[in-house]
């Protein structure tokens, strides 16, 4: 009973872990997407750690700027006239659903040369062992007891992708439910 309420209580904190991970980011941060002042979105792109589910938003005036997402040969040569897929209301949310590179420019004349320019790339979901939460129950079998249940195989990659932080909440309240068994 009690072994089956902690995987029910560590499977829930794993679930969570995972939804929590996913995070939002504004290209720029503060500055948004803007040539004034020539960002350094290269500079903003390395400082994050991308993931996938993360979701990006583009921020800027519309009168001024667009978002276009481009092959990487277009990005490299900030050629706008073949988007793969075009935002253009000033507040746009990117889901990054997949690994790899995402490469964005702004499609307006000059903006892309000057600067305005993104390339995310989200790691893949298999990387980051070490934000792995091993504080995982163990719990010997004592007198006739069974084995306690493995955690759900789908909560280990969804914990890998856990942030740190996540991944420190949910090891705390694993050990919570292991002290609870003991
Ligand atoms: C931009 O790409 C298109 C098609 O992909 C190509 O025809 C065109 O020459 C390119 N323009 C520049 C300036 O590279
Ligand atoms: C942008 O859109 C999000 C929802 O998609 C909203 O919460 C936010 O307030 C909007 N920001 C601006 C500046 O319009
Ligand atoms: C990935 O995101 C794009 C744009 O945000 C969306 O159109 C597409 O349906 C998504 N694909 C999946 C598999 O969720």
């Amino acid at each position: 009973m009690a072994l089956r309420a902690a995987a029910v209580a560590a499977l829930v904190v794993v679930v969570w872990a995972g939804v929590a991970s996913a995070a939002v980011y504004e290209v720029g941060d503060k500055t948004g997407w803007t040539i004034m002042g020539n960002p350094d979105y290269a500079a903003w792109a390395s400082s994050k750690k991308f993931h996938l589910g993360d979701t990006v938003v583009f921020t800027y005036n519309k009168q001024f700027h667009d978002v276009l997402a481009v092959s990487e040969a277009d990005y490299k040569n900030c050629n706008a006239s073949k988007p793969t897929a075009t935002w253009s209301t000033g507040n746009d949310s990117v889901v990054l659903n997949t690994t790899g590179h995402h490469y964005f420019l702004c499609g307006f004349p000059g903006h892309c040369a000057a600067g305005q320019k993104v390339d995310i790339r989200v790691a893949s979901s298999s990387a980051a062992p070490s934000e792995s939460p091993s504080a995982a129950p163990s719990p010997t079998p004592s007198g006739g007891t069974t084995a306690a249940p493995s955690p759900h195989p789908n909560a280990a990659p969804k914990a890998l992708s856990a942030s740190s932080v996540a991944a420190t909440v949910a090891a705390s309240l694993l050990s919570l439910a292991a002290a609870v068994l003991a």
